[in-house]
């Protein structure tokens, strides 16, 4: 029997049929997520990679392979699994905490303790004050902190983030993965980062598993044993960008995901001059 949380995926395959013929979509991914790790997966637009969330959170249950949880095969949506999009999908007439409440529709627990779930999920995510504020007198990166906290307020087992900072301004960016970090440490949950941001899939990622097109397969697992917090212009960071933008390179052009490491992408002084130049 597989550790508790553990979610195994074992030649997972994905097909679509659009117009009376069959579109592969995702092929043979094996992947073992441990729990409370953090694995970032990255890829070029198209690849599956939102499919493959949709079939972890079980919006889809035709595929072929399996995927398990705890031993169990995964069978629709559950409390245990929360999903967070890159439009923060927050109602609008509802408040900062109603719309945090929401994610506790469906939980058997009683009124009181869901009143104190929220609050102790608004302060996790740094929005003591705005209890009551409307999504239009938030920003972007704040909606998205109500996004979080709605997804974690049933303390699921596991996160799934779908390219959630893909709207931000780099910025707002950097400062939510420091955050997003930080709420991963402080609730010891597996969470699975999905993302086009080579940067920020090694920023947070315990691994990284990079994935190839037409149709979707893990092209490599690149794991990142690098403490934290994380230096992004450290040496072994930027050679662990560079190794895994290498994966992309010999792809065709159009799925090239960000231009090749430059020089100027960390600053020199940091690396060996051998370094500098070398793509
Ligand atoms: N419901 C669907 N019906 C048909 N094709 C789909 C459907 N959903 C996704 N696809 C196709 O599957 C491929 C992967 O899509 P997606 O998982 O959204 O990729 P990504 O998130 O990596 O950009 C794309 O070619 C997309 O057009
Ligand atoms: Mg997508």
């Amino acid at each position: 029997m597989a550790h508790a949380g553990t979610l195994t995926i074992s030649n997972l395959s994905k097909q679509y049929e659009v117009k009376g013929e069959v579109l592969p979509v995702l092929k043979d991914i094996t992947l073992t997520i441990n729990p409370g790790e953090f694995v970032s997966i990255v890829g070029s637009s198209g690849c599956g990679k939102s499919t493959l969330l949709r079939l972890l959170i079980g919006l889809e249950e035709d595929y072929q392979g399996e995927i398990l949880l705890d031993g169990g095969r995964i069978v629709g949506t559950s409390l245990e699994r929360g999903i967070v999009f890159q439009e923060h999908r927050l109602f609008p007439w509802l408040s900062v905490e109603k719309n945090i409440g929401l994610g506790l529709l469906n939980a058997k627990v009683p009124e009181e303790e869901k009143r104190r779930s929220i609050q102790e999920h608004i302060e996790l995510v740094g929005l003591s004050g705005f209890e009551t504020a409307y999504p239009y007198q938030l920003s972007g990166g704040m909606a998205q902190r109500v996004a979080i906290a709605r997804a974690l307020v049933n303390r699921p087992e596991i996160l799934l983030l779908d390219e959630p900072f893909g709207a931000l301004d780099a910025l707002t960016r950097a400062h939510l993965q420091q955050e997003l970090h930080r709420i991963w440490q402080q609730e010891s949950i597996t969470m699975i980062l999905v993302t086009h941001d080579v940067e920020e899939a090694i920023y947070l990622g315990d691994k990284v598993v990079v994935m190839e097109p037409r149709p979707g397969r893990v092209r490599r697992i690149v794991p990142v044993a690098l403490a934290h917090p994380r230096d992004r212009a450290a040496y072994e960071f930027v050679r662990i960008k560079e190794d895994v933008m290498r994966e992309f390179i010999g792809q065709p052009a159009e799925e090239v995901i960000e231009p090749p490491l430059r020089a100027h992408d960390a600053p020199s002084d940091r690396l060996p001059s051998t370094f500098r130049f070398a793509v």
